[in-house]
């Protein structure tokens, strides 16, 4: 239960000026008075609190008191790379560097706090909001998200982490219940949050809507109290997502600070008229009312908004256009390059085929809260004509034909209506899926002249690239998902590419074997229909507005790939351990929509940690990515500092012959745990910069925690003594060094 104390933010001024407002003022700090904003006091200058999303962008702004967006015209923002993509950068000074564009837009547009980043573990494929999460591994996941918080907080903006806790699929997302075992739950869901709270130091949390273990994460006492506060000290702002809030009483008492929701009825949300009622007849202390407007004005405080001293932010500038192409360069994943076709020579190819829908679509727009409105969005189409120029002539064939067009650029009003429960019927996945063999899944929704309409068009997309392929010297395909399936509020369907991908693809490798691959996802995706007949293949998540220049100057050699994949790829998705062990998608017909749980019954093996443990070998592995050099790693060493600290240090040579970066990755094996474990876990990383010939030693400190793991019986941490085993590689699969260390001191 809440503990009745003094305020536990000791400030004289947060004291003073709770002190000097009334109940109803206090009330109306708590819950939405907007859209995105709260009340704030006018009569003590108490600026209500202005929120916005998301993680990719300032998004454009709305109405106070509708979903319909005003001043378009000076919304054009830069639009940065997804969650996905920063993570498959591993660079975390440029995680950074992306979050100071973030806060320094944000602080630009009038807003105090971003709705940004998402940190959910990618657990299924088919989360339809995995791009704007970061990764499979709990360790990777923190490290990006605490560079990228501290980024946008160094510029006086707050970020508000989310969503917490297990709000790792659309599907059902309003009210799944994620029932989860302790141990999956501190060392797969928590450990980034945790670290984009500690260390990171995030000033808002934005709790999800999901159930976890039966109760709503905006009521979950456990959760945002036990855990949060008092295993935690965490002191900043539990924001709702928007319409998150079941309760008056439950959720007060359970430690959300703050309710915001989608609909207009400000003052019947329930931290409005419902909360002042429960504070009057004795149900919510007062207390607990100073509490949650205590740590909104600290927030306040943190960025600095009555001080004068606030910094001013900047949008859209050249600065920021120039180091989001950075980002975007280093998020591509080179992930096959058979004979070294890539890069290519704008001298050998005159004539350039570029097919694929992606290769043209603008992303930005769509997709959910993470849309955007940037000032220039590169397509892959345009970057390859701004890197050939006058060398080639870039012909375009779409190759596919698009049948859910209406769900690609996105409504601007769904979010009024968001608070619907996402079912199948609605899927926008639905409509006219493809299979691995390229027939038709499930018809286009309308009649039977929709359907023979729409196997004409393909018919008449396909000939049309096969004959533009026939006569052009490559062909650069570039395909994949688009803002229909990276999209929140619905999963994929399908592990598949949509559309009639495959059997395009397989028609043009027909033409030309050698021809590169381009596939955009914001999750591990289906490659294995044509992975073993393909030579070059590429990957990237949503790389932002640049993204399409990045991509050009990578296939032509102007930026040497150095992403590595932030998820595995599995080879069918009855490989993943959600969907082996029937876990997701959670579809009992017997039981009411609003009454589905999911059991993580997979517990700690996800992603690589049960594709490597169960010898599920994938299609590409956690960590992988190809570079245009080849590295040699040598001389690892492993010294004790103290207190079961360790420096391990090793060399990193470039033996290739042009520069470039690798991700050096550190696993950790525990040879003799007393229980079940991982066969290896990541447990540090270091991305080098090696001209060629050039060798560099790395150094990555370890302590304690990268040998300890969650213990039911003893409800916390455990360092167990014995042998552990710490590998450095390439990649999850390509462990190079190894060295075993014994641990002595029993924790
Ligand atoms: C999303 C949040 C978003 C909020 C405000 C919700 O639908 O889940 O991520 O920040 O809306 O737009």
């Amino acid at each position: 239960m809440y503990k009745n104390n003094n305020l536990s933010v000791d400030n004289q001024w947060i004291k003073d000026t709770i002190a000097a407002m009334t109940l109803d003022e206090k009330i109306g700090l708590v819950h939405g008075n907007a859209l995105f904003k709260n009340k704030g006091v006018d009569r003590l200058g108490i600026e209500p609190l202005i929120m916005s999303d998301g993680p990719m962008s300032v998004r454009f702004d709305f109405k106070d008191d509708e979903w319909f967006p005003i001043d378009r015209d000076m919304c054009y923002v830069s639009w940065l790379p997804s969650g996905a993509a920063l993570a498959a950068t591993w660079n975390t000074e440029l995680a950074n560097k992306s979050g100071q564009v973030l806060g320094s837009e944000a602080l630009a547009r009038g807003k105090h706090v971003i709705l940004a980043p998402g940190i959910n573990i990618h657990r299924t494929p088919l989360c339809g909001r995995n791009f704007e999460y970061m990764s499979e591994d709990p360790y990777l996941t923190g490290k990006i998200a605490t560079s990228v918080i501290k980024g946008v907080q160094s510029n006086d903006v707050a970020v508000c982490v989310k969503h917490f806790a297990l709000n790792n699929q659309e599907k059902y997302r309003m009210t799944i219940d994620a029932k989860i075992e302790d141990r999956a739950l501190y060392e797969i869901y928590l450990p980034a949050f945790k670290e984009a709270l500690t260390e990171g130091n995030a000033y808002s949390l934005m709790c999800s809507y999901n159930k976890i273990n039966g109760t709503y994460a905006s009521e979950n006492h456990r959760l945002l109290t036990e855990i949060l506060r008092d295993e935690w000290n965490y002191d900043g702002v539990v924001i709702s997502d928007w319409g998150a809030v079941h309760s008056t009483v439950p959720s007060a008492l359970a430690g959300c600070d703050l309710e915001m929701s989608v609909t207009y009825n400000f003052d019947d949300y329930f931290f409005a008229k419902p909360l002042k009622e429960a504070v009057l007849n004795g149900e919510v202390p007062e207390s607990v009312i100073d509490e949650k407007v205590a740590r909104i004005l600290l927030l306040q405080k943190r960025i600095k908004l009555y001080e004068g001293t606030r910094k001013r932010g900047e949008y859209s500038t050249t600065k920021h256009h120039q180091l989001l192409l950075e980002a975007a360069g280093e998020s591509i994943v080179l992930l096959k390059n058979d004979r070294n076709i890539l890069p290519l020579d704008t001298k050998k190819c005159p004539k350039i085929a570029v097919i694929g829908d992606v290769a043209k679509r603008p992303l930005a727009c769509g997709g959910g809260s993470s849309e955007a409105t940037p000032l220039f969005e590169i397509t892959p189409l345009m970057g390859i004509n701004m890197v050939t120029g006058s060398h080639c002539i870039v012909k375009y064939a779409p190759g596919y034909y698009v049948d859910n067009e209406e769900h690609v650029t996105g409504d601007v009003d769904w979010q009024a209506t968001s608070l619907d429960a996402c079912d199948d019927e609605d899927s926008v996945t639905d409509t006219d899926a493809v299979t691995a063999d390229g027939t038709l899944n499930s018809p286009a929704k309308g009649n039977s002249k929709g359907i023979i309409n729409s196997k004409a068009k393909k018919e008449a997309l396909l000939n049309e690239a096969i004959n533009l392929a026939k006569e052009c010297d490559v062909v650069i395909y570039v395909g994949g998902l688009n803002r229909a399936y990276d999209t929140e509020g619905f999963d994929r369907t399908s592990y598949d590419l949509p559309y009639n991908q495959y059997e395009v693809i397989d028609a043009l490798l027909k033409v030309k074997p050698d021809m590169v691959i381009s596939i955009l996802s914001g999750s591990a995706i289906n490659l294995s229909p044509f992975n073993d007949k393909a030579s070059a293949i590429l990957w990237n998540s949503m790389a932002g507005m640049q993204g399409g220049l990045a991509l050009a100057q990578t296939i032509f050699g102007d930026i040497n790939p150095s992403g590595k994949l932030p998820v595995s790829f599995p080879v069918q998705l009855s490989d993943c351990s959600a969907h082996s062990t029937g876990s997701y998608p959670c579809d009992d017909p017997n039981v009411a929509d609003d009454q589905k749980t999911c059991t993580y019954s997979e517990g700690i093996y996800v992603g690589y940690r049960h594709y490597i443990t169960n010898n599920v070998k994938p299609l590409y592995s956690f960590g992988y990515g190809l570079s245009y050099t080849s590295f040699e790693y040598s001389d690892l060493n492993i010294n004790e500092l103290n207190n079961n600290e360790y420096e391990v240090s090793f060399k990193v040579k470039n033996t290739g012959d042009v520069s470039g970066k690798e991700v050096c990755q550190l696993y950790v094996t525990a040879n003799e745990r007393t229980v079940d474990s991982p066969a290896i876990e990541l447990k540090g990383f270091t991305k080098v910069n090696l001209n060629p010939g050039e060798q560099k030693e790395c150094i990555i400190t370890v302590n304690k925690d990268a040998f300890s793991y969650y213990s039911e019986s003893s409800h916390g941490f455990i360092c167990e003594p014995g042998s552990y085993t710490i590998s450095i590689g390439s990649s999850s699969d390509k462990l190079i060094l190894r060295k075993d260390i014994n641990i002595s001191v029993n924790d």
